[in-house]
């Protein structure tokens, strides 16, 4: 039988090599970065991340979307290489560098829809937000933007004024950009209406109109709305068919520009070069960063050329579009075309959603799965029914993936997410899985045994079947009563017949 190289654990997580590193990080790094585990890396291929000790980890995060063509490509490797003889700098704003015109030319002709398009580089997604915001306003003479709950846009104070997924990114930073507001985005799992699709008629999109338009911005004062086509950082969430286009529609109806964020979604991760694509959007500004450069620090700002109204001097940046970080992004985009890496993320993307899919009906712990192409999220919640959010769980499934060689990251409060290189194996994908179900299994019966602890200390209870409307087919619902103590009554959810879990 042919050897796996990953995962491969030789050392306890940390090993003294990372303990070493992590002592000195703790020293001198700022605490402002989260670590959500202690892998210390020290070289990557493919998809294999191998750390200062030698393990070797299967890779499911891709360095938060990013290595889209895998660590290191040889193609990629060699355009970095071939480049950094012939030119490593320039600045791309005060003189003209090939490499940035012919990137430009070919990230405008990529972009969806038929209308001109020109492009900005810049070198991070939060870059590319900024210069979008600001051509917004520049090209609209509006100065108010909308952006959705959940959102994540970068941590730039404009940028981070459009986020809204975890008030961390805003505290002790105010006062934000005055003139942002927030809308509920179309994520029908949590619906905030609690309304179904295609019944709601996309209620949460009339709500710009009909509560925001109606009772505290004008719409003849909004620049744009910033929309990730798939919400990223905010849980891996796939927008109802309809919800984009009648954004579009929208914007369209007032005059807004529709500036769509695919800096985590884009360049081939969903299965399309930009994910817009899915719903046949022509968005007026698309940021897009990430995946494009494989590694090497580059954004694009690309505006329909209408709308890239701005004269000499109104923007630039000193190592956007950097010769070398275009050099990659040009091998990054053969590498995606060549290798058919859009088909390749459709075909095994799916096919992990379905084993997913299959795992939630006997999962405890599963309540959602969705995703489109590698970008593909699994929410956990403790009750199928409440929706109660998992989070302590996830962050035990995401370590328990860890310790058995699997890399993942949470996105939301409670989601996993995978975002694996887009030239991922079935094979890969498979090993991937099998160690996600496992680490699964683990967390759920460590849950069922601390809940038939729970029930054991309560004695002589009573139990009465207590089926609310809803209930799925995996849960049947009892409520057990202390006895003697008519004030602490706990739900519990019954699986089956063995596996108690709390709902409370
Ligand atoms: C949708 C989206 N926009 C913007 C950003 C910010 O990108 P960066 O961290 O490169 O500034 C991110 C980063 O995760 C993102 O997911």
């Amino acid at each position: 039988m042919k050897k796996r190289k990953a995962p491969h654990l030789v050392e306890s997580i940390p090993g003294p090599n990372a303990e070493k590193y992590l002592a000195q990080n703790e020293a001198f790094v700022s605490g402002s970065l989260p670590h959500v585990y202690p892998l210390v890396v020290k070289k990557a291929q493919g998809c294999i991340v191998e750390d200062v000790d030698g393990n070797r980890y299967l890779d499911f995060a891709s360095g938060i979307a990013v290595c889209s063509t895998g660590h290191c490509h040889p193609k990629v490797v060699e355009a970095i290489k071939s480049q950094t003889e012939k030119l490593i700098h320039i600045c791309g704003a005060d003189f003209y560098d090939p490499q940035y015109i012919s990137l430009a030319e070919r990230l405008a002709k990529l972009a969806p829809g038929d209308s001109p398009k020109k492009v900005f580089l810049g070198n991070s997604g939060a870059e590319a937000v900024e210069a979008a915001l600001k051509l917004a306003r520049y090209h609209t003479g509006r100065s108010h933007a909308i952006a959705f709950f959940g959102a994540f846009h970068g941590r730039t104070l404009g940028a981070v004024s459009l986020t809204a997924s975890k008030p961390i990114y805003h505290k002790g930073f105010g006062p934000l950009l005055p003139s942002v507001t927030h809308a509920p985005y179309g994520y029908c799992y949590r619906c905030p209406y609690n309304l179904t699709h295609p019944e709601c008629d996309l209620a949460c999109v009339d709500y710009i109109e009909n509560t925001l338009f109606a009772h505290t911005i004008d719409p003849t004062e909004v620049a744009a709305i910033f929309v990730e086509p798939i919400q990223g950082e905010g849980g891996y969430i796939v927008p109802p068919a309809g919800w984009l286009a009648k954004i579009r529609a929208l914007c369209d109806r007032y005059g807004i520009m529709l500036v769509d964020d695919e800096v985590q979604a884009g360049i081939g991760r969903t299965g399309k070069m930009f994910a817009a694509e899915h719903w046949n959007v022509e968005p007026d500004i698309i940021c897009s960063a990430k995946a494009l450069g494989s590694g090497m620090p580059i954004s694009a700002m690309i505006a329909k050329e209408e709308v890239m109204t701005w004269p000499p001097g109104a923007h630039g940046s000193t190592y956007g579009g950097n010769p070398v970080a275009c050099a990659a992004a040009h091998a990054t985009l053969d590498v995606i075309e060549e290798e058919g890496l859009t088909e390749n993320a459709t075909r095994v993307g799916g096919e992990l959603v379905r084993k997913l899919q299959d795992l939630q009906k006997s999962s405890q712990l599963i309540g959602d799965v969705r995703g489109l192409g590698l970008m593909i999220g699994v929410e956990l919640v403790t009750d199928t029914i409440s929706k109660q959010r998992a989070k302590k769980e996830v962050e035990k499934v995401i370590q328990e993936s860890f310790q058995r060689g699997l890399i993942t990251l949470p996105c939301g409060p409670n989601t996993i997410r995978f975002a694996p290189p887009l030239n991922i194996t079935v094979d890969e994908m498979n090993v991937a899985y099998d160690i996600f179900a496992e680490a699964l299994a683990y967390v759920e019966s460590e849950m069922s045994e601390a809940l038939r602890d729970l029930t054991s200390s309560l004695h002589d209870v009573a139990v009465s079947p207590d089926q609310p409307p809803g209930t799925d087919r995996r849960s049947l619902n009892y409520r057990i009563r202390p006895s003697g103590n008519t004030g602490d009554l706990r739900s519990f959810w019954v699986r089956g017949q063995e596996t108690l879990r709390t709902a409370g």
